[in-house]
């Protein structure tokens, strides 16, 4: 079954998003097989952000997502990764569709709520990053 790593960053933990945004994802029908409040040091961020070193809005984009805690987590479902973008919106939040959280809570890209995997490759790694195997559950989600 296909995964997504999916995380609040720390404007959404600020705002008190958290529930609003795990509670989008529950309705959905997806299913939450790990989560973690956590802060993320300058290292993880290097190792989450790899491709984005070296870019104009690398060295703010951590020190954002290094000032405060996130609540990071891994979904399941058939098309995960797709789904969740779709709830999620565009990365620019003046691009994102009404309805979707961008456009519903931000105003910048820099501060954009929330990060989720664009690739089954970019999960996988993601998931590697901020859980141990042990962390990521197998249940049967029968409602
Ligand atoms: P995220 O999905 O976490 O992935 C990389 C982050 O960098 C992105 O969300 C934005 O918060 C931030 N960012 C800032 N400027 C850009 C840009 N021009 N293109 C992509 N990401 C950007």
């Amino acid at each position: 079954m296909e995964k997504t790593f999916l995380m609040v960053k720390p404007d959404g933990v600020q705002r008190g998003l958290i529930g609003e945004i795990l509670s989008r994802f529950e309705r959905k029908g997806l299913k939450l097989v790990a989560a973690k409040f956590m802060q993320i040091t300058p290292e993880l961020a290097e190792r989450h952000y790899a491709e984005h070193v070296g870019k104009p809005f690398y060295p703010p984009l951590v020190e954002f997502v290094t000032s405060g805690p996130v609540f990071a987590m891994v979904w399941e479902g058939d098309n995960v990764i797709a789904l969740s973008r779709a709830l999620i919106g565009k990365t620019n939040a003046i691009d994102a569709a009404p309805g979707t959280i961008r456009s519903d809570y931000a105003v910048h890209t820099n501060f954009n709520v929330i990060h989720g995997s664009d690739s089954v490759s970019s999960a996988e790694r993601e998931i590697g990053i901020f859980f141990a195997p042990s962390e990521v559950l197998e249940y049967e989600r029968t409602l």
